[in-house]
């Protein structure tokens, strides 16, 4: 069976009212729909004990949007990746393009923060794609290549050994225009390839997933390509209509 993971990214969004509904039709699709593929959810870090403390099921993880790259000090602000550890997250996501943006992370910075996450064995997703600009003129391997290469030089030959890779165009994301499945499949057949050529990791054992304007009009064709080993959702996230639809497309997609 294909191995499928859905990751949702809030983002700065969400209320207490909203995660109550959330966790109730989850709970109630879970009961139904037993999943076959991994789900792990994102919100911001005030919520997740209420999505932990309510929902028990196998493959349904909680992930962080961020992690620190110091683990303790004054650093006002900032969640170490033990305190991430200590209340059960084990999925960080780092690198997204709107942390490089706003936040005015580098390829350095990102690189200490995988280093981390993989020191107490926990999971990066790791964004990574190019501008609008840079698609134009042909950059995307260059782009994709160069971040992947400041990962494994600072972190070393095994880094992307149970680490998830999203290749999330800028362009893509909240735009309503995603990569085609072919433009996807494409380029992830590059980044794993890239990987194993260049690492100890084999081909087979690296994960490669999606992100920019996911939904449920899309999804069953990124499901069908060999290499989108899952999707990293934003704003279809937040939609609760939209979220369950999407996994009751990948349910009646088993294969
Ligand atoms: P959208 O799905 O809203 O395009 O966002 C994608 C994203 O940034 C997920 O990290």
């Amino acid at each position: 069976m294909k191995k499928f993971t859905v990751i949702g990214n809030w983002k700065l969004n969400g209320n207490n009212n909203f995660v109550d509904k959330f966790i109730i039709k989850l709970k109630k699709y879970f009961l139904d729909n037993p999943i076959f593929y991994k789900i792990v959810l994102a919100p911001p870090l005030l919520y997740v004990h209420h999505f932990t403390s309510n929902i028990r099921e196998k493959n349904f993880f909680i992930g962080a949007q961020n992690v620190d790259i110091h683990i303790s000090g004054s650093f006002t602000g900032e969640i170490s990746v033990d305190m991430l550890q200590d209340n059960g997250i084990k999925y960080v996501i780092i690198g997204h393009s709107e942390r490089r943006k706003f936040h005015h992370e580098s390829n350095e910075i990102i690189a200490k923060k995988f280093s981390l996450l993989k020191q107490r064995n926990m999971v990066p997703i790791l964004c990574i794609g190019e501008t609008l600009e840079e698609k134009k003129q042909n950059k995307t391997q260059l782009i994709c290549s160069k971040q992947i290469d400041d990962i494994l030089k600072y972190v070393g030959e095994n880094a992307f050994k149970n680490s998830i890779i999203a290749y999330e165009p800028i362009w893509a994301i909240g735009s309503g225009y995603s990569a085609t499945a072919r433009e996807i499949q494409n380029i992830n057949n590059f980044i794993k390839n890239y990987i194993s050529d260049y690492s100890n990791v084999k081909r087979n054992e690296i994960i490669t997933q999606y992100g920019g304007s996911v939904d449920d009009l899309n999804i069953e064709e990124f499901f069908m390509q060999d290499d989108i080993d899952g999707v990293l959702l934003g704003g279809a996230s937040i939609s609760l209509h939209k979220f369950i639809k999407i996994l009751q497309l990948i349910h009646n997609l088993k294969i």
